[in-house]
C-alpha cells in the first residue's frame, strides 16, 4: 500500500500533476496516521498546506463541466438538474422549510451582513421511495447548481484503506465546485461502523467526516440522506442545521402525485381521488412507477389520453408483484 502511494507521489511529481501529487501526499499522511505515526502525518499535512494552490485556474477559462474527472469520478457523480419544486409532492411544512432554505442560500450576502449564514447542512430521512434523492435534485435545480452525489458504496468497497482520504478529496472539491453535495445512503457510515471488522477504520471515517463538516466553509449545500436515521450518532446529528422528514404519502399526497404525473394526459381530480384509495400504503416511487406503466399501456394502445382503467391495471400489477419497498 505504502509502496503504491510512494510510486504515485513520484509519478505525479514527474508528470507535473499537482492534483494527484497532493492527493498522494494526503494518502501518505493518512497511511502514516493509520500506522500510529501521528507526528509524521501532521508534518506531512503541514507541508501540503504550504504547497501553492493548484494551478487549474491559470490554464485558461474555467469550463464548467459538472462531471468530476479522474479518481474522484468513481466516488462523486455530478450533473445539472432540471427538477423544480413543482415536480415534487411535499407536506406543506416541508415545502415551506425547503423554500426557506432556498431563500436563505439565495440571500447569502444579506444574511452575512448581519453575521449569520444560510443553513446549508441538511439531513433528509425517511422511508425508501419518498423523495429524499428527488428533493436534493430539486434543491440543485432551483439553485441552478449541479447535484454532486457522493457514492458511499464506492467510497467504502473500493478504497477502504483510504476512505478518509477520499472524503477529504470530496470536501476539497466543495469550494472549487459549488453545488448541492448529496451524501446518499448516509447511514452506511454508521452501519459499517457497527458491523465492519475494522472498527478503527470506520471510527476514523466518521471522525474525519465530522471534522470535515466542521471545517467546511465552502458555501456549498450539503445534504445527507438516510433510511435509517436511528443509526446515526448524536455527534453526527448535531452537525446538521435542518432535519427534514420524508414520510410515506398520505391519501391527499397520492392524489397530488397522480395528478402531477397524469393530469396532462387527462386524469381528472375525481379519478385521482378514486385511484388514490387503491394506491394507499405504497411509496411515492411505487405509485410513480405504476403511473409510468399506465402511460406505456396508453401509448401502445395508440391513445393520447389516459383512462382510469390503465392506472387500475398498473396498480393491480404493483400489488401482484408486491415490490420489496412496501413495508
Ligand atoms: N415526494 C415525491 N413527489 C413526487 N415524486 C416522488 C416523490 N418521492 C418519490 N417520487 C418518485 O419516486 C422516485 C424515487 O424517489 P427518490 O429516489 O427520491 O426516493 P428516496 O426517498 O431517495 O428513496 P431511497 O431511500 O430508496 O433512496 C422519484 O424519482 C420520483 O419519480
Ligand atoms: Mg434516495
Amino acid at each position: 500500500m505504502k509502496a503504491d502511494i510512494l510510486r504515485l507521489l513520484l509519478q505525479s511529481h514527474a508528470n507535473g500533476d499537482e492534483t494527484s501529487f497532493r492527493k498522494a501526499a494526503l494518502q501518505l499522511a493518512a497511511s502514516e496516521s493509520a500506522a500510529g505515526h501521528v507526528r509524521v502525518a501532521e508534518d506531512i499535512r503541514a507541508i501540503i498546506a504550504k504547497l501553492p494552490a493548484t494551478s487549474v485556474r491559470r490554464t485558461g477559462p474555467v469550463v464548467d463541466i459538472a462531471a468530476p474527472r479522474g479518481e474522484l469520478a468513481d466516488v462523486l457523480e455530478g450533473g445539472h438538474r432540471d427538477e423544480r419544486l413543482r415536480d415534487i409532492v411535499l407536506r406543506a411544512e416541508v415545502r415551506d422549510l425547503l423554500l426557506r432554505v432556498l431563500s436563505e442560500n439565495r440571500s447569502r450576502g444579506r444574511l452575512e451582513r448581519f453575521g449569520v449564514s444560510p443553513r446549508r447542512r441538511l439531513l433528509f430521512h425517511g422511508a425508501p421511495g419518498c423523495g429524499k434523492t428527488l428533493a436534493a435534485a430539486v434543491l440543485a435545480g432551483e439553485m441552478g447548481l449541479p447535484l454532486m452525489t457522493v457514492r458511499f458504496d464506492a467510497l467504502f468497497s473500493r478504497f477502504l484503506g483510504a476512505t478518509a482520504v477520499q472524503l477529504r478529496a470530496i470536501f476539497a472539491e466543495m469550494p472549487r465546485r459549488p453545488g448541492v453535495y448529496l451524501f446518499d445512503e448516509f447511514d452506511s457510515v454508521a452501519k459499517a461502523r457497527g458491523d465492519s471488522q475494522d472498527v478503527g477504520e470506520m471510527n476514523r471515517v466518521v471522525t474525519a467526516f465530522l471534522q470535515l463538516v466542521d471545517a467546511d466553509a465552502s458555501g456549498s449545500i450539503l445534504v445527507a440522506a438516510t433510511n435509517h436515521v436511528e443509526l446515526l450518532d448524536r455527534a453526527v446529528f448535531r452537525r446538521f442545521d435542518v432535519i427534514v422528514p420524508f414520510d410515506k404519502p398520505s391519501r391527499e399526497q397520492l392524489v397530488a402525485l397522480l395528478q402531477l404525473r397524469l393530469g396532462t394526459l387527462g386524469l381528472d381530480e375525481q379519478q385521482a381521488q378514486r385511484l388514490a384509495g387503491s394506491a394507499e400504503g405504497w411509496s411515492f416511487a411505487d405509485v410513480a412507477r405504476a403511473c409510468d406503466d399506465a402511460v406505456r399501456t396508453m401509448a401502445l394502445d395508440d391513445r393520447e389520453r389516459i383512462s382510469e382503467r390503465d392506472v387500475v391495471a398498473a396498480l393491480a400489477e404493483l400489488k401482484r408483484r408486491e415490490l420489496p419497498t412496501r413495508n
